[in-house]
């Protein structure tokens, strides 16, 4: 505790647990221009990824440790050598590398996915600690499963690993199991029982399977905890994990239960970052979500529409300024002119260089020109767009479609490779999105299973901006995002499955999960 207060340090894992949201796959400049936000986010370290996994987790880890100045950035790694020297090297360039290695701890995990005893597991966990620490100095460990765990076990652990050179301990709740009072008494045993935990942070990891991620993390601050592990938007594994947006604000907001502590976020860039892991991972968020969502701030109700306007603290216990929500005054034209672009992109926090700037400056004159007003939604997509590095195999060129209901479907598309050759193909369908996917399918020869398809306008009005985000399946079983946004929905839909298709083009040429199989991943 410092004279100020209690820092609670703010363990970001979006690029890491968060990229484990079904279908979530960022490439590696999507998980740069997360990271860049992060850092003006404020957060205190940065999972980027988990190396040995795949090249692409490697390359992410690396560039990330490279454009992050302040915060720590850390890669995950089973107790496994081989893991924690590929981690080291991929962490290298970083100014504050930490190495994220652990092992199960519920006897579910030692019997049935470790196949150890608990001695056995126990010593595993403290060799990997001595190993990771010849190469970097941080070294936090986590238990996974500890929410099911043992407690004493857990103590003996944890004391073991501290003495081995560990300085953070992540206890996670890995299948969101606990109940807050419980997860808090878990925390509370730990503070009390370990005689060595003076020398090292603990850290909370919650899943949210029972919607309790968000309270069992604050229960574990409220016990010792110093440390949370979070996610933007709360995106994660199955129902996903706690919400940073969340945690921050309830810190914030409830000085009289959190008393001296404070985090070290800047809590006006928290919607800004919301929507930009948002647009990236085609991950909506619901609009009822706290503290970003569409509504999280509305007022529908008379009642409560005429207390807001009398007095804001009436219904609302977070202004909404405060997490970075600012009622637009400005709406772009055509006319708007580059300097009114930039500016206003600037506001947003978008900075680009000039030729960056030009490739998003001319869609927004083409957007300008169906639509009069240009709204920050709007400009938020066409930045998304722009900022999308997949090898573009295909791109979309026109898309016409016949629809109504005495006709039957019908819809042509022009489609041209990036060797130049331009493709037609008309098709039919039960509707013209789907006659549009059947005629984009006889021109891009990429086997894919459709496994979801969600649209929303982004915009209000009759011109509103619709965008559309698919979710295909290859033939490999992977899984790619595409999303496409336009005034017209069968165009924006054309858009987004053409580039979940050139997403998955992109994976068949060339990057493959190299370094280890599937399988062997399973028993980290
Ligand atoms: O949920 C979990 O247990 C994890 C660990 C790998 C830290 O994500
Ligand atoms: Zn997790």
């Amino acid at each position: 505790m410092s004279s100020d207060g209690v820092r609670i340090f703010v363990f970001d894992t979006t690029l890491r647990d968060g990229e484990q949201s079904p279908g979530a796959s960022l490439n590696v400049e999507e998980k740069i221009e997360i990271a860049r936000q992060l850092e003006r986010l404020g957060v205190d370290v940065i999972e980027a990824g988990f190396p040995i996994s795949s090249p692409g987790d490697f390359r992410a880890v690396q560039e990330v440790s490279k454009i992050v100045h302040n915060a720590a950035v850390c890669g995950l790694t089973r107790a496994v050598h081989k893991d924690i020297e590929v981690a080291a090297e991929a962490l290298k360039p970083a100014k504050r590398p930490r190495i994220h290695t652990g092992l199960g701890v519920s006897d579910i995990h030692l019997k049935y996915k470790l196949r150890m005893s608990r001695e056995e597991a126990l010593q595993r966990g403290v060799e990997a600690v001595k190993f990771a620490r010849r190469f970097v100095d941080e070294v936090e460990y986590f238990l996974e499963d500890a929410g099911r765990a043992d407690p004493e076990y857990i103590y003996r652990v944890i004391e073991a690993v501290i003495d081995a050179g560990a300085s953070v301990i992540n206890v996670p709740d890995t299948t969101g199991y606990t109940v807050p009072e419980e997860f808090g008494a878990l925390i509370r045993g730990i503070m009390n029982n370990v005689p060595n935990i003076d020398k090292a942070i603990v850290s909370v990891h919650c899943h949210d399977d029972l919607g309790m991620a968000t309270a069992n993390t604050l229960a574990g601050v409220l016990n010792g905890a110093r440390q949370v592990e979070v996610t933007i938007n709360g995106i994660g594994e199955r129902a996903g994990n706690t919400s940073l947006e969340e945690v921050v604000m309830a810190i914030h907001t409830r000085k009289d239960v959190f008393k001296d502590m404070y985090t070290g976020i800047n809590t006006t860039e928290i919607y800004k970052t919301s929507r930009l892991v948002s647009t990236l991972t085609g991950i909506l968020v619901p609009p009822n979500k706290a503290i970003v969502g569409a509504n999280a701030f509305a007022h529908s109700s008379g009642i409560h529409q005429d207390g807001v306007l009398k007095e804001r603290t009436t219904y609302e216990i977070i202004d909404p300024r405060s997490v970075g929500i600012t009622e637009s005054k400005i709406i772009l034209t055509a006319r708007s002119g580059r300097h009114g672009v930039r500016h206003r992109l600037e506001e947003l926090g978008y900075r680009f260089d000039n030729q960056q700037f030009e490739r998003i400056y001319e869609k927004f004159l083409e957007l300008a020109d169906k639509k009069k007003q240009v709204y920050d939604e709007d400009l938020e997509l066409l930045v998304a767009d722009a900022a999308s590095t997949v090898v573009q195999t295909y791109e979309l060129l026109h898309v016409q479609a016949l629809a109504g209901d005495k006709v039957v479907p019908t819809a042509t598309v022009k489609l041209r490779h990036v060797n130049g050759e331009e493709h037609v193909a008309t098709a039919t369908g039960t509707g013209p999105v789907d006659a549009a996917y059947s005629a984009i399918n006889n021109i891009v020869q990429a086997p894919n299973e459709l496994l979801e398809f969600t649209m929303q306008a982004v915009t209000e009005g009759i011109d509103a901006m619709a965008e559309v985000t698919v979710r295909v399946r290859g033939q490999e079983g992977d899984v790619f995002t595409g999303r496409g946004s336009a005034t017209d929905i069968v165009v924006a839909s054309a858009k987004a499955y053409v580039q979940a298709l050139n997403k998955l083009l992109d994976r068949r040429s060339g990057v493959r999960r190299a370094t280890i199989g599937e399988e062997e991943l399973e028993h980290v």
